[in-house]
């Protein structure tokens, strides 16, 4: 019996497969290769090359294993591109994703656990924000995600796919084998790194006027461990019956830009120059998760998301990896 990964080529899939296989789970990858790397998974573990909307290369993989859920972290994430190209981020998340389950139903699969993000909530109408905050996104991808959302809980009721929905917040960090590598790259903790490895001259802090302690916009980052860790618990809790559910993986703890440029100059000892910015439009001040109902219905607490953490345990793999993954 395996768990069927898709995207666990990327970021946060490819810890997720090393934590699910410490813990003794069988573990098939699907991934285009398109954003992630083909050296984040290990030669041992089966990995297929194509695309989650390919019917006939799902039907395939179910043929050659026994897939009894599927953890779902294939997409695109890049929300600036899908301002630029919806069409891209429509079809490849969702319509994409609609081909992908009627795969997994065809095949007898009905546990899932789908990657969502707390972009789903838009501007939020109350912060720390929690699942019932109404969900309204300010962009392309975060409408993907949300459609992705109204169709699991459609499946739910017409064909008995049970799911967890997990509302990411800011995924960050390393573990010793496996970090974060985008390219382009557009999150914060990465891009004060490479300032600090001098790969960047400054890092530009966009908006110094936020109602906010130092004028910095406010962000919830949680460890990717963590987040892998919260994979591992929800799966468990659809094994054992639990009901489909929509949860926030966050660590319930806001910092401020300049906490984490100063944090991480404090972590690497380098210098890291800023560069003052005006707000970018759409960017809210403060987006913290009430993370209450992750630790009430999955019992998941994060326990290594503490910002210097998280930003060591990244600093740790790039000393290792300077150029982060060679291969694509
Ligand atoms: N990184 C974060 O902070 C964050 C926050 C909220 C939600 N998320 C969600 O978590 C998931 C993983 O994020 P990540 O940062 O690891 O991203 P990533 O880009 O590193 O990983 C995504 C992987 O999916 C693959 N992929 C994309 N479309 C595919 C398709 N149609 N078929 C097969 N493979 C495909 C890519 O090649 C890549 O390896 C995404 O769904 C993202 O939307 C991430």
């Amino acid at each position: 019996m395996s768990i069927l990964v898709t995207g666990g080529a990327g970021y946060i899939g490819s810890v997720t497969v090393e934590r699910l296989q410490a813990v003794g789970e069988s573990v098939v990858v699907l991934d285009n290769l398109d954003r992630g790397h083909r050296e984040a998974v290990t030669r041992e573990t089966p990995l297929y090359h194509g695309r989650v909307g390919d019917r006939a290369l799902i039907a395939k993989i179910a043929t050659e294993h026994i897939i009894e859920s599927c953890v779902h972290f294939a997409a695109l994430a890049y929300v600036g591109e899908s301002v630029e190209k919806p069409e891209k981020y429509f079809e490849n998340n969702v319509e994409q994703g609609i081909a992908f389950l009627g795969s997994l139903l065809a095949a007898g699969v009905r546990r899932f656990v789908f990657s969502s993000t707390a972009a789903t909530y838009g501007e939020p109408e109350r912060t720390p924000i929690d699942e019932d905050c109404r969900q309204w996104p300010k962009n392309p991808y975060g409408w993907s995600k949300l459609i992705m959302e109204r169709l699991l809980d459609s499946y739910d009721t017409a064909h008995g796919l049970k799911f967890a929905s997990l509302r990411y917040f800011n995924a960050a960090g390393a573990t010793e084998r496996r970090g974060e590598h985008h390219d382009p790259e557009t999150h914060l903790i990465p891009i004060v790194l490479a300032a600090a490895a001098g790969e960047s001259a400054e890092v530009p802090v966009f908006g110094h006027d936020y109602p906010t302690p130092d004028g910095t916009a406010i962000r919830d980052y949680i460890h990717v461990a963590d987040l892998a860790d919260a994979h591992i618990r929800a799966l468990e809790y659809l094994r054992k019956g639990g009901n489909s559910d929509f949860v926030n993986l966050g660590s319930g703890d806001g910092y401020s830009v300049l906490e984490v440029i100063e944090t991480a100059r404090r972590v690497t000892k380098r210098e890291i120059r800023i560069r003052k910015e005006a707000r970018r439009a759409g960017d809210p001040a403060r987006l913290v998760a009430d993370s209450a109902k992750a630790r009430r219905v999955l019992g998941w607490k994060p326990a290594m998301s503490d910002l210097a953490s998280i930003i060591g345990s990244a600093w740790d793999w790039k000393t290792r990896n300077p150029r982060g993954y060679v291969s694509r």
